[in-house]
Order: C-alpha cells, then sequence, then structure tokens
C-alpha cells in the first residue's frame, strides 16, 4: 500500500520525506488555506521535495474553467495530478485531462455508484472519504471495501484507489486489509503509526542493559 501525505504545509512534507515512507502528496482546498501562502508556489515546491503524484485540486465549478485550471495546474510539473470534484463537470474535466494524458484525482467521493463513474471517466485515482461517513454514521471503510471489491472485477481499470479522509491508524490497518491502492495520512496519523508503549518500554530496558556492558558500538 502506498502512503500519500494529506497536507499543504512544506515544511511537514519535506520532514516526513526524510521518512523514506512518503510515496505522494495530497492538497485541498482547505489545506492550502490553513498552510498559507501561493497555491502555484507550493504546488511547484511541493513537486519539487516529493516524486511521486502530487494532487492540486481545481476550484471552479464549471467544465470550461475547470479544464484550464486543470491545465494550469498539470504544466507545474509532471507529478502534478489534477484534483477534480465529483460533480458532472468535474467528471468531464476528468475524462478531458485523462484523454491528454494527465493524471486525475476524482475526490469527494461518497458512494460506490460514484466511484464507478470516475473510473469510466478515467481517473488516475478515485479519493473515497472514510472519516466524513463515519461522522455521518455511515461505515466509511466498508465503502473502501465495496470500490476495492468492484474495480477488482475489471482487469484493465486503470483507477487506483486512494483512501481519503483517515483519521487513526485503524483506519490504515483496515485500509491495507481490504487492499486500498493509497491511503492518504494527515501527518499526525502518520507520526501515530510507529507508536505502541511496548516498543518505547523494551527500547528503554534494552538501552538500561546495553549501559550496563560498558560498550559501544562505534
Ligand atoms: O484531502 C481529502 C481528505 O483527506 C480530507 O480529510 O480530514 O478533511 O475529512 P478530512
Amino acid at each position: 500500500m502506498k502512503f500519500f501525505i494529506d497536507t499543504a504545509d512544506i515544511k511537514e512534507i519535506a520532514a516526513l520525506s526524510e521518512t523514506g515512507l512518503v510515496d505522494g502528496v495530497t492538497t485541498n482546498p482547505s489545506l492550502v488555506a490553513k498552510a498559507g501562502g501561493d497555491f502555484i508556489a507550493t504546488v511547484k515546491e511541493i513537486c519539487k521535495l516529493v516524486k511521486g503524484p502530487v494532487s492540486a485540486e481545481v476550484t471552479a465549478t464549471d467544465f470550461e474553467t475547470m479544464l484550464a485550471e486543470g491545465n494550469k495546474l498539470a504544466a507545474i510539473a509532471s507529478n502534478v495530478a489534477v484534483k477534480v470534484p465529483l460533480t458532472p463537470d468535474g467528471l468531464r474535466t476528468c475524462k478531458a485531462l485523462s484523454d491528454q494524458g494527465v493524471m486525475v484525482n476524482v475526490t469527494l467521493c461518497f458512494s460506490a455508484a460514484q466511484a464507478i463513474l470516475a473510473a469510466k471517466a478515467g481517473a488516475a485515482f478515485i479519493s473515497p472519504f472514510i472519516g466524513r461517513l463515519d461522522d455521518v454514521g455511515q461505515n466509511g471503510l466498508e465503502l473502501i471495501g465495496e470500490i476495492v471489491q468492484i474495480y477488482g472485477n475489471y482487469t484493465d481499470l486503470k483507477t487506483e484507489v486512494l483512501a481519503a479522509s483517515a483519521r487513526h491508524p485503524i483506519h490504515v490497518v483496515e485500509c491495507a486489509k481490504i487492499g486500498a491502492d493509497i491511503v492518504t495520512l494527515p501527518p499526525n496519523v502518520l507520526r501515530m503509526l510507529y507508536k505502541h508503549p511496548l516498543t518505547d518500554k523494551g527500547l528503554e530496558a534494552f538501552l538500561a542493559d546495553w549501559q550496563k556492558t560498558g560498550q559501544s558500538i562505534l
């Protein structure tokens, strides 16, 4: 399973890319607003830091303007994935950009039916939102399972399932069990994945015992 980082914070991306675990980045208008700074310059910077796909979202809602915005974003770097919302105009834009060879991430997916449409529109990625479904009393992970199953029925289908809106390590582990291609993680969720109290306790004991030997490896 690939890990994308869900943030527009360049410092966070630079720090986390040093882990060697980051395969891509996803941003959205809310994350860009939170990070501050110029959007285009930010995307350019992120694309230099991370070799994998970097999602940058259009903000228009009509086809013509979305397409123009998408082309502008795609011209920033070859690893930009243009993010479009799951609307009729968004999917029309997805099809047009995909036909030109541009990677498209279809976002705000909340149903299997929507995921089928995105795949038909040639999306490189479909982004179902787990946490936001959980928030309204639906099972976000069940949706990931449905989409993985449906896409698995069609071997020629290239759309990858990018599980978004992950809130905690259980979401990540369950997505891996289901077979999601990618999960996008807020930086704090990636950091949570390392944590186990027995790891900390065990390391503390090993180091204390090692000190008693009076030795040094280097
Ligand atoms: O980038 C899309 C998604 O990951 C947003 O997550 O936490 O705002 O529901 P969240």
